[in-house]
């Protein structure tokens, strides 16, 4: 079959590779893709991701069968609505399942309606009443725009005056544009972080095996947060007991209460979660694989991921069954210096192939382009390198050997992508 997949970054070029593998895949389209998937034999086709129109158009008329919806952005703007009005199948919400991402306010309320363990929060959208609200506090605050802002709309403040700027930038100079007007203002919760993702049919899901992102650019945790500079699988802390908790008092309930709302989730709902003392807490909902966390998944998926969306996308998710390899993953991800603030495009990538030369090894480009034959960045996120091993230690030492390959001017990259874990079952 033809599979048209769209996106360009880490996360597609996972999706793409593992889709590849299966025999079932006839052709492989990206919209717009990127050099590691052309690398890998998908045809690239240049289209943006939110070019709607133009996306089912092309699918309309390559005989395209399933469309494969990577990021947020085209699935917030009704892609997924375009896709499934066309007859064609779509893995990927509709606009108002996409809303559990791209209205966090609205997300929030949601989860309050049916008592999610989530952090007690407040909605603003009047910039005096929120830094009214702030500054009454005497405990941490998490200040969140509450649109799209590609991860960066979050500002955690240990202390709550800390909050005043980022209310300041987010709703009076309106650093997000109208993703900003809108802010979401909730408790500072503290504890490790975890990803669970799980696939959802409309009538059953599917918990997969679970991560853990590092979302703050700088080691040990600090500095600004990214979009995620690596993550692991699995993760010590969920255990089956507490993915069993977590699949019953978290994804169960959020699930039936946007049926009761708009109708049936379909696609791939991600919880992020943070492991309070009072047991785990959402800290977010996305309606897509994370980034970076689609890439070590993909490296320990060994069931036939083309099939997998596409019963995803017929409903009938009851008849798969996923197989893990057992071994653990890790994904380093290599940016741009500057990032997640400004940054310069066009230095030239090299060590690539030797980076994937060693064994159990797969280097996935994010923000990669070709210019005059040559390999040059083109991202804040430049590329995941990922590793499977038969112990953490062991993929993480592969995943920073390739690392250590591959050279760019300014290359950036956070040496503790694991050590979590590893400390953990020491
Ligand atoms: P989000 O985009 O909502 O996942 O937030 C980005 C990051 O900010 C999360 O991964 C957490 O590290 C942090 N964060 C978000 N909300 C809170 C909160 N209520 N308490 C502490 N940290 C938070
Ligand atoms: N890595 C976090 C995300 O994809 O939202």
């Amino acid at each position: 079959m033809k599979v048209l997949l769209v996106g360009s970054g880490g996360r597609e070029h996972a999706l793409a590779w593992k889709m590849m593998q299966s025999p079932q895949c006839e052709t492989l389209y990206a919209a717009p893709g990127n050099p590691g998937i052309t690398a890998d034999g998908g045809q690239c086709v240049d289209l943006a991701a939110d070019d709607i129109e133009g996306i089912v158009e092309f699918a309309k008329s390559n005989g395209v069968k399933l469309v494969v919806v990577g990021p947020e952005v085209p699935l917030a703007a009704g892609l997924g609505d375009a896709v499934r009005d066309a007859g064609l199948l779509c893995f990927g919400p509709t606009a108002e399942g996409a809303r559990i991402e791209s209205d966090k306010a609205y997300a929030k309320m949601l989860m309050q309606h049916v008592s999610l363990p989530t952090a007690e929060a407040r909605i603003f959208t009047d910039l005096d009443a929120a830094k009214a609200y702030v500054l009454s506090r005497d405990h941490g605050i998490a200040v969140k725009a509450s649109g799209l802002a590609a991860g960066k709309g979050v500002f955690v403040c240990p202390e709550p005056y800390q909050a005043i700027k980022p209310l300041e930038d987010i709703m009076g100079s309106k650093v997000f544009g109208k993703a900003g007007e809108t802010v979401v203002i909730e408790e500072m919760l503290t504890g490790q972080e975890g990803s669970v993702l799980a696939l959802c049919d409309g009538r059953n899901i599917y918990p997969l095996e679970a991560l853990q992102d590092h979302k703050p650019i700088g080691e040990g945790d600090t500095g600004l947060n990214s979009g995620g500079m690596g993550a692991y699988s699995p993760v010590p802390i969920i255990d089956d007991a507490m993915m069993t908790h977590i699949e019953r008092e978290i994804l169960v309930p959020i699930i039936d209460a946007m049926r009761r709302d708009f109708g049936r989730y379909e696609g791939l709902l991600y919880a992020g979660l943070m492991f309070t003392p009072a047991g785990p807490k959402v800290i977010e909902f996305n309606c897509r694989f994370g980034d970076p966390e689609c890439q070590p998944l993909m490296m320990r998926l060994k069931s036939d991921l083309l099939e997998i969306l596409t019963a995803t996308a017929e409903h009938r998710l009851d008849k798969v069954t996923i197989e893990w390899d057992p071994r653990p993953s890790v994904c380093v991800v290599m940016s741009s210096a500057g990032y997640p603030e400004a940054y310069k495009n066009g230095f030239e990538i090299t060590g690539i192939a030797d980076a994937d030369a060693i064994e159990d090894v797969k280097v996935f480009h994010a923000g990669t382009a070709m210019r005059n034959d040559k390999l040059v960045t083109n991202g804040g996120r430049v590329l995941g390198v990922t590793a499977i091993g038969d112990t953490l230690e062991e993929a993480q030492e592969k995943a920073y050997g390739a690392v250590t390959k591959i050279q760019w001017q300014g290359a950036y990259w956070r040496s503790d992508i694991g050590d979590k874990a590893i400390s953990e079952t020491k």
